[in-house]
């Protein structure tokens, strides 16, 4: 059985998905082989409906987008222009395909492992990182994201207790401002900056 993360050829199986976040119903296109393809995953709708809106300014980076559940949500809700980047291109085509269903401007959908192909800076950098994927990828978008951030920017993610979600906050603060902004069932949304 493949992990979300690899482009293994799995037999394809789209499914519409619909999702309530901050009271407005979005459409997800989803497939085998993607994370979370029954639906848009607690913790992705948590890290949504725990930032502050207001803080997320004009230009965000939603890193390991999936089939682009941040991303949408965001641009839908504060107009901002996102970035989202995966390395799944079965999760990028749905993507893709999600920017037209939920009818978005200004999102740009594109392949990079972690920052590989990211040159711009942003307001906000949004993940629920690939735990799946180990520590080394995990702690390459979490850290680095500082380099793509403006000064006054923000890194928001979620993480679970049980994915080790207390040494991450405690190896974040030694290079982040670290808030957590929500605990609920175990998932814990982190807002960091410096
Ligand atoms: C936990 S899922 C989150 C997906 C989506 N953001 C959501 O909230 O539903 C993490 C995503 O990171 C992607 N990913 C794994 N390794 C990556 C890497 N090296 N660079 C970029 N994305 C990666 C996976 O393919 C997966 O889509």
């Amino acid at each position: 059985m493949g992990q979300y993360f690899t482009n293994e050829k799995l037999p394809s199986n789209v499914k519409k998905k619909e999702c309530i976040i901050y009271g407005y119903k979005f459409t997800f296109l989803t497939d085998n082989g993607v994370f979370s393809k029954d639906g848009v995953d607690f913790g992705s709708k948590l890290l949504l409906e725990s930032i502050p809106l207001e803080e997320v300014g004009d230009k965000v980076l939603d890193i390991g987008c999936g089939y682009g559940v941040l991303g949408i949500v965001l641009n839908k809700l504060t107009g901002a222009s996102i970035d989202m980047v995966d390395v799944n291109l079965r999760a990028l085509h749905l993507t893709e395909r999600n920017i037209k269903e939920n009818g978005c401007n200004n999102i740009n959908a594109f392949e990079s492992d972690c920052y590989s192909n990211i040159t711009n800076k942003y307001n906000t950098i949004i993940t629920n990182p690939p735990i799946r994927a180990g520590k080394e990828i995990v702690y390459n978008i979490l850290f680095n994201a500082k380099k793509h951030l403006e000064s006054s920017g923000n890194l928001f993610l979620v993480i679970r207790k049980e994915q080790g979600a207390k040494s991450l906050i405690f190896d974040l603060k030694k290079e982040y401002n670290v808030e957590i902004l929500k605990k609920k069932k175990g998932f814990f949304v982190l807002k960091c900056n410096f």
